[in-house]
């Protein structure tokens, strides 16, 4: 059996899908830097090596030592604000790294690649819900470099035996029901975990950006995914690719939105502590309502997400933060 390797395979959603496919009997090779993934996230039965996808030698090396017959590709630095005070470290790891990782699997003849992309690649929707024809016009570098990664994929498939699922995430969130892998970023800028942190006792309270938006209360309108239900997306994507099927992009969400207040008084109800809420300026280019189309997904990918509630959702990330009062480092 051929090896799948997954690049940042120690990070939230990386290490989530690794439990996936070695839980559907898959072998796995997971490469990471480490630089914000965790070591204790990788699963046990995955080969792990350390190193980073610009090192051109580094990746050669892991293609060369295993027998890959398909990549899925995580690896890459993911905060919008922080897209924005440093926009070149996302040029350098997100394109760059891309780069190196796309010359090594062509090198090698590796034809399938899944890929992390995101709904920061259509920035301020044209449309609700968004479907995956929709103008991409990112409204932060963060979204931009995800939307040329898609780009890249796209043209290296026209040169060479290529073929990508560019699949676009909304707001990944939830862990693990295993307790064992949960979201720990640092600095976190997540509402579930920030929330979560007030819920557990390491911050005061929660700063609500903004409640003068055009939304039922004022407040922005996410649609929220589980993290298990992203897992499983990969996993029928790159079957997907292995059935010989043509390149392909993908909204991921459960077609609902929740405003940020609604999502504060349902973890109030889940967690039973009163989550002190303070309303604070709009946060700079956070579009007002972000609602995707799934349709696709469920049509062609035959994806049926699972945690289509709110609360169970919201459960399962309490699971993990009430035992994980310092995330990973507890
Ligand atoms: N929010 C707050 N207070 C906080 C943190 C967040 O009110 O302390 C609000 C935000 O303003 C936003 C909502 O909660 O309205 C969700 O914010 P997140 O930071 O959790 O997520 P985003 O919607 O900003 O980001 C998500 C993904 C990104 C992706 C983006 C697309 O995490 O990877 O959607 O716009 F780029």
């Amino acid at each position: 059996m051929k090896s799948i390797l997954v690049l940042g395979g120690a990070g939230y959603i990386g290490s989530h899908t690794v439990y996936e496919l070695i839980d559907n009997g898959k072998d796995v090779v997971v490469v990471d830097n480490l630089q914000t993934g965790h070591k204790e996230a990788i699963h046990p039965k995955a080969r792990f090596y350390q190193g980073d996808i610009r090192d051109r030698k580094f990746m050669d090396s892991v293609f060369e030592k295993e027998d890959i017959g398909g990549v899925i590709h995580f690896a890459a630095c993911s905060q919008v604000g922080e897209s924005m005070q440093d926009p070149l470290k996302y040029y350098n790891n997100n394109l760059y790294g891309t780069e190196v990782v796309l010359e090594s699997m062509v090198a090698h003849g590796i034809d399938k690649i899944v890929f992390s992309s995101t709904a920061a690649t259509y920035g301020e929707p044209e449309n609700i819900p968004i479907v995956e024809t929709d103008a991409t016009v990112p409204t932060n570098c963060y979204g931009e470099t995800k939307l040329s990664m898609e780009k890249m994929m796209k043209w290296t498939g026209v040169a060479h035996p290529l073929r990508y699922v560019a699949l676009r995430y909304f707001n990944a969130c939830g862990c693990h029901p295993n307790g064992l892998l949960g979201e720990g970023h640092d600095p976190e800028t997540h509402l579930i975990p920030i929330i979560l942190q007030v819920a557990n006792g390491t911050r005061p309270s929660i700063s609500i950006f903004g409640n003068d938006y055009d939304t039922k209360d004022g407040t922005c309108v996410r649609d929220y995914i589980h993290v298990c239900d992203l897992a499983t997306a990969h996993i029928l994507a790159l079957e997907y690719l292995m059935e010989g099927k043509e390149s392909n992009v993908f909204n991921l969400g459960n077609g609902v939105g929740f405003t940020v207040s609604e999502v504060i008084e349902c973890t109030r109800k889940v967690t039973g502590h009163p989550i002190p809420a303070v309303i604070a300026p709009r946060r700079a280019g956070d579009p007002s309502t972000l609602i995707a189309s799934s349709q696709k997904a469920k049509e062609v990918l035959h994806w049926n997400p699972k945690y289509d509630s709110l609360e169970t959702i919201i459960e399962t990330a309490w699971n993990w933060h009430k035992q994980h009062i310092n995330g990973y480092n507890s």
